[in-house]
C-alpha cells in the first residue's frame, strides 16, 4: 500500500517535471491566439496545421507535449522552459539569459529558433508545421510562472494539495487551479474559457492594457536594443542569423511570468489548500492574464511573420 502510494507520487512528480499547462491551458493559448490572427497568418495556419488539427491553433497547441518523451524528440523536453537561477522565497526574481540559458537549450532560444523557421521557405511543409507547433506551445509555455524558474524543479519537488488531493506545486498550476477555474467559471472546455478571455481584451478588462502586452520594454532589468513584438521579430529576421540570436520579448515575457513566483506562487503556508480559498482566489486572475495575453502574443508573433505588422487594437 505504502510502496503504490509513493510509486503514484513519484510518477505524478515526474510527468509535472516537465508538462507546462496541461493541455487546457494550452488549448485556450491556441483559440485566443485564432481570434487574432490576421489573413495571411490565418491562411497559413489554415493550410499547414490542415484537418489534423481542425485547422486550429488551439488543437495543435498540445503536441508538443505529446512528442517530448518519443523517441526522436527526446531533445525537444529541456525547450518548455527555462531555469531561471533565482531566489523566490527570499523575494529576488529575475531570469538572465546567460546565466540561465547560456547553453541555448531553453525556451528563450527554441522560440527564436522557430520564429526563423516557420517562414523559411527552403524547409519542408512537414518542417515548417513544426515550428508552428512548437511556438504555438512554448508561447503558452513561457507564461507559466514555474516553467521560469528552477527553484525545487520549478516546485515540482513541493508537495502540496488541490480540492484535497495530494499533488505538487508545479502541478497546481499546470492543472489543478485552471481545472478549477474553468470547470467553476467557463464552462468546462477551452474553447468557452477563450472566448471569455478574447471578451475581456476586445471589451473588458484587458482591453487597456494590450498595447503594453506587445511593447516588450515592462522590465526593470537591462534587455537589448530591440522594442516591442514587430521590432524583435523584424530584427530576426533581418540579421538572418545562423545562430541564435537572443531576443528581447521572449526574455520580457519569461521576467513578467518569473516575478509571479516572488508574489502569489510561494506564498502559502504548508497543507493549504491551492485550489480553494485565497491562494486560488490569488491565483486565478494571474492565470487569466497570462493565458490571455500569450494567446494575444502568440497572434500579434504570427501576424508579424505573415503579415508584416501585428495589425491588433
Ligand atoms: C481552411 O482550409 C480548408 C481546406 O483547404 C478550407 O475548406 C477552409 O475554408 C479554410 N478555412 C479558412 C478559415 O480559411
Ligand atoms: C532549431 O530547430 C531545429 C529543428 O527542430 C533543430 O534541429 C535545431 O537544432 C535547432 N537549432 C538550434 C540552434 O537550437
Ligand atoms: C509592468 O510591471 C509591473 C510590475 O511588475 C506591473 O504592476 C504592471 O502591471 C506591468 N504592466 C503590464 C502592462 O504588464
Ligand atoms: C499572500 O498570502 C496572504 C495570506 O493569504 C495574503 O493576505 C496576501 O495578500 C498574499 N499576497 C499576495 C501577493 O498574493
Ligand atoms: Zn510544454
Amino acid at each position: 500500500m505504502i510502496k503504490l502510494v509513493s510509486g503514484v507520487l513519484v510518477l505524478a512528480a515526474f510527468v509535472g517535471g516537465v508538462a507546462a499547462w496541461g493541455n487546457l491551458g494550452h488549448q485556450t493559448v491556441g483559440y485566443v491566439a485564432q481570434q487574432f490572427l490576421a489573413p495571411k497568418a490565418a491562411a497559413f495556419v489554415n493550410s499547414s496545421l490542415g484537418s489534423t488539427y481542425s485547422y486550429s491553433l488551439g488543437v495543435a497547441a498540445t503536441w508538443a507535449d505529446t512528442v517530448k518523451y518519443e523517441t526522436g524528440y527526446t531533445w525537444s523536453a529541456p525547450l518548455h522552459f527555462v531555469d531561471a537561477n533565482d531566489s523566490p522565497l527570499t523575494g529576488s526574481c529575475s531570469v538572465q539569459e546567460t546565466r540561465d540559458c547560456g547553453d541555448n537549450d531553453c525556451i528563450l532560444a527554441a522560440i527564436a529558433n522557430y520564429t526563423t523557421r516557420v517562414v523559411n521557405t527552403g524547409l519542408s511543409a512537414t518542417q515548417r508545421q513544426e515550428a508552428l507547433k512548437f511556438l504555438d506551445h512554448f508561447h503558452g509555455d513561457i507564461s507559466q510562472p514555474l516553467h521560469v524558474e528552477a527553484y525545487e524543479v520549478g516546485g515540482n519537488d513541493i508537495n502540496a494539495i488541490c480540492g484535497g488531493s495530494s499533488t505538487n506545486l508545479h502541478a497546481a498550476w499546470d492543472t489543478g487551479i485552471v481545472t478549477t477555474n474553468v470547470n467553476a467559471n467557463h464552462g468546462g472546455a477551452a474553447t468557452t474559457y477563450a472566448n471569455d478571455l478574447v471578451a475581456r481584451i476586445k471589451t473588458g478588462i484587458y482591453e487597456s492594457q494590450t498595447s503594453s502586452w506587445l511593447a516588450c520594454d515592462n522590465t526593470t532589468e537591462p534587455v537589448y536594443n530591440k522594442r516591442s513584438v514587430e521590432d524583435d521579430v523584424n530584427g530576426l529576421l533581418v540579421s538572418k542569423a545562423t545562430t541564435i540570436t537572443p531576443l528581447e520579448c521572449p526574455l520580457v515575457w519569461a521576467r513578467e511570468a518569473n516575478a509571479f513566483d516572488c508574489t502569489v506562487v510561494f506564498n502559502y503556508t504548508t497543507g493549504q489548500d491551492l485550489c480553494a480559498g485565497s491562494y486560488y482566489n490569488a491565483a486565478v486572475p494571474v492565470i487569466d492574464l497570462q493565458l490571455a495575453r500569450s494567446g494575444y502574443r502568440l497572434a500579434a508573433w504570427l501576424n508579424v511573420l505573415f503579415d508584416g505588422s501585428p495589425n491588433l487594437p
